[in-house]
């Protein structure tokens, strides 16, 4: 399977690759030809920067420069410190850092920034992979640009079909989220620009600092991170967002005559309750997680929404985490990308009317 999927990305073939967080569409990041092809698959807006995949031997900030993925000649003190402390603890795993671009990454890869998202994959397959490459891998999400990340071959395989030449098989992803983005401010403090499988409190903790959510820091920052746009995740289905707590009355959301197919974090009946008191008409559902672990639902996350979306049911109502540390912080970041924005009224009496 190495050999084979070795031999496609040589000759500048995208491969769908297996990591610890979802499925990846890889291509040699240093080849604009072959960045360029995993974008038209994808679909994806050339403005959307692609993560470049290293193996573990390249992990540090010498072997990266060396390998001209990473230029680290302007980086300050404080920057390297942090990425240090982050990447000893966490590479391989689902950390990207963003660094400033190496001469060899192509401007495609990065959407012409100055700078390179880098990360480590933990799953064996694609380490060995890497090892037997003689180039770096930019691979994005393996999904149609806007929709639902895979986390098995088979999403792979359901999303791109005969287009894609070949889907390694890594099995069921670990952690089911995709990696948690940061970039270091010049001092060293981290900036997380997209919530992923790391969270928040261990970044702070390996770093001594304390590190801002771009989503909520808000300002100036807002643009660093071209891609981490709001409609994303899309299910095929639309998906409404309740937060759990604030009581929705009928005309808010009325469901009456509307097939729902719910998604809760955790193990309650509220939920169910809501629904039903709104009308709705309960045709499935999925729980995240029964013991509340933030692990266990960022793991599930994206195969339940998939369900949900060919359940036959008409529209989804997921309840929102109540809290925001550990994983959950980027579980809620996923829903609420994933979630309908548009006026409520409008599309529930189209989603009545098509029925
Ligand atoms: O877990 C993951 O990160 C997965 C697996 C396959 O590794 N990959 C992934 O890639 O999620 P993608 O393309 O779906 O998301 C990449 C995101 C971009 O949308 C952007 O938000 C951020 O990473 N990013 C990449 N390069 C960046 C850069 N130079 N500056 C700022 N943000 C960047
Ligand atoms: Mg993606």
């Amino acid at each position: 399977m190495i050999e084979r999927a070795a031999g496609l990305l040589r000759s500048g073939e995208p491969v769908a690759i297996p990591t610890e967080t979802v499925y990846g569409l890889a291509a040699n990041a240093f080849e604009h030809e072959a960045v360029l092809k995993v974008f038209r698959l994808k679909q994806r807006p050339l403005f959307d920067p692609l993560i470049v995949h290293v193996a573990h031997e390249q992990a540090s900030l010498a072997a990266l420069a060396q390998a001209g993925v990473v230029d680290s000649s302007g980086m300050t003190e404080g920057q390297k410190t942090s990425f240090a402390r982050l990447t000893a603890a966490l590479w391989p795993g689902p950390l990207t850092v963003v660094l400033p671009r190496g001469k060899r990454v192509v401007d495609l890869v990065s959407s012409g920034l100055s700078t390179v998202g880098v990360r480590v994959p933990a799953h064996p397959l694609t380490q060995q992979l890497l090892k037997a490459l003689p180039f770096p891998l930019a691979a994005p999400s393996a999904n149609r640009f806007g929709r639902v990340s895979p986390t098995t071959a088979q999403h792979v395989t359901d999303e791109f079909g005969k287009d894609l030449a070949m889907v390694m098989d890594g099995g069921a992803c670990e952690t089911g989220v995709e990696s948690t983005v940061v970039l270091l401010l010049a001092g060293g403090d981290p900036l997380i620009l997209r919530p992923g499988g790391i969270s928040r409190e261990v970044i702070e903790k390996l770093t001594g600092r304390r590190a801002a959510v771009q989503s909520t820091a808000g300002g100036s920052l807002v643009g660093v991170s071209p891609g981490t746009m709001d409609n994303h995740y899309a299910p095929t289905i639309p998906l409404i967002l309740w937060d759990g707590a604030s009581p929705v009355a009928a005309s808010e959301l009325p469901l009456r005559g509307l097939r729902v197919a719910l998604l809760s974090v955790e193990s309650s009946t509220t939920l169910e309750e809501t629904v039903q008191s709104l009308g709705g008409e309960v045709c499935h559902r999925e729980i995240l997680s029964t013991r509340s672990s933030d692990l266990d639902a960022a793991r599930h996350l994206f195969a339940a929404l998939r369900r949900c979306g060919t359940s036959g049911a008409s529209v989804i109502v997921a309840q929102k985490p109540g809290r925001d540390d550990g994983l959950w912080l980027a579980i809620a970041d996923r829903l609420r990308k994933a979630s309908f924005k548009g006026e409520l009224n409008g599309l529930l009496s189209q989603l009545r009317g098509s029925r």
